[in-house]
């Protein structure tokens, strides 16, 4: 195990009807609110009018700003730090996915940042400091409830970035598994897929005596597989849900982290692909994540053979570790393609043409990966994997 540090001060409030709190969770942080939501679900499933009704309660002045984008784009974050410099807003409150909170942190360090806040989305500069947020989550993907992690489209330039501040983590977050019944099919999808590599990119590595690490990220992962084929043919089943929120949150809210570095070679080349395309966040890894596995074989055998064995029960009887290896990422990808995940780049109208100029994307901060040392000739290959 290597030596860690871990911090996490959100404040977690889980379960049906816990709206209800958001007006007593709100009187720390002063009268004006900004509420930053997307392109409108909340108005249809109800939860905007629980929200308001709760800032109405509370006494705040109240603003708001629709309209955040799948992929968040960088010119909404402009508008959102133009209404706090302008209003001089107190809070942040995030009501959506996790674009809508991604979108909420960059706000929140813009709005006290002189200059342009995407110096710090490009880690030119670390945040100087922040305004505080908090977040009512709708849909189970990122784990943006729980972290200090946000993903922003400069879609002008084609760029899309992750950054991270170690001081901005939403105060509270709440979450409510009813509030997530309403997500499409194949944003549900998208979402399992999401959770499971973030427990995948911190479960292979190098590091050795990490049996902890390691159950936790096998129990979680059994988990969503047992839940994910149930919930995929019931929407609305809300037990499904609420193991699904769940599972989410703990897959990326640093309690997975401790004590190994994790590789998120794949996080980054998919990050190039929405950047250019705009496709989903989970479907894009849906494609490419199993081609990582593929390309980095030699390095992963071991702990591939581990998944293979722990996660899918792959007999591993007369095999060598690679056919065992290999026997867990078909598992991995036949699991994905039963629960209607995509599984090629052509799925989304993505040929050869691009692979080079996604290829410089990904490599913008030099070599990466800790399972294996990625380059751009591995880039192109894990692309040319997935066409
Ligand atoms: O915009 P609205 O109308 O709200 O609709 C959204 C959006 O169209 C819809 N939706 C959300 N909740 C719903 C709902 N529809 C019906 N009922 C509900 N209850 O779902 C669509 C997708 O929402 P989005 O927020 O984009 O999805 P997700 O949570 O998967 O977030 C994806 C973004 O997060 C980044 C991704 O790169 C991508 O930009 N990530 C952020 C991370 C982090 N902060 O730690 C880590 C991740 O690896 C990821 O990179
Ligand atoms: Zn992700």
């Amino acid at each position: 195990m290597e030596t860690f540090v871990h911090m996490n001060p959100t404040k977690l409030i889980f379960g049906k009807g816990t709206l209800t709190r958001l007006a007593e969770e709100l009187k720390p942080f002063g009268r004006k609110v900004l509420v930053v939501y997307g392109g409108g679900s909340i108005k249809r499933n109800g939860v905007y009018d629980g929200v308001m009704e709760q800032l109405r309660r509370a006494g705040n002045e109240l603003f708001e700003m629709g309209g955040v984008e799948p992929n968040p784009r960088l010119t909404t974050v402009h508008k959102g730090v133009g209404i706090c410099k302008r209003e001089g807003i107190d809070f942040l409150l995030a009501v959506g996915g996790g674009s809508v909170i991604d979108c909420a942190k960059a706000i929140a360090v813009g709005a006290v940042y002189e200059g342009d806040v995407w110096d710090i989305i490009t880690k030119k500069l670390y945040a100087p400091g922040a305004l505080p947020y908090g977040a009512v989550l709708t849909l189970a993907a990122t784990g943006s409830e729980m972290n200090a992690a946000s993903v922003i489209t400069n879609w002008e330039t084609r760029e899309k970035n992750g950054w991270w501040a170690h001081f901005n983590h939403p105060k509270f977050s709440i979450l409510d598994p009813s509030f997530t019944c309403t997500v499409p099919l194949d944003q549900t999808i998208n979402g399992i897929v999401d959770i499971m590599t973030h427990i995948l990119e911190q479960y292979f590595h190098h590091t050795s005596n990490v049996p902890v690490q390691d159950s936790f990220c096998e129990a979680l992962l059994r988990t969503v597989i047992k839940t994910a084929p149930k919930l995929v043919r019931n929407l609305e089943d809300y037990e499904s849900r609420e193991t699904i929120l769940y599972a989410g949150t703990m897959a990326l809210n640093g309690t997975l982290a401790m004590g190994a570095p994790g590789d998120w070679a794949t996080h980054n080349i998919e990050h190039a692909v929405s950047a250019m395309y705009d496709v989903a966040h989970g479907a894009g890894l849906a494609v490419l994540y199993p081609c990582w596995m593929e390309h980095v074989l030699d390095e992963g055998a071991a702990k591939f053979k581990q998944m293979a064995v722990e996660v899918f029960g792959v007999d591993a009887a007369g095999r060598s570790d690679r056919e065992t290896a290999m026997a867990g990422i078909r598992a991995l990808r036949e699991f994905w393609t039963s629960i209607g995940a995509p599984g090629r780049l052509a799925d989304f109208g993505i040929g050869d043409e691009s692979f080079e100029a996604m290829a410089d994307k990904a490599m913008a901060r030099g070599p990466f990966g800790t399972m294996k040392t990625l380059r751009r000739e591995d880039v192109l290959a894990i692309y040319k994997l997935a066409m």
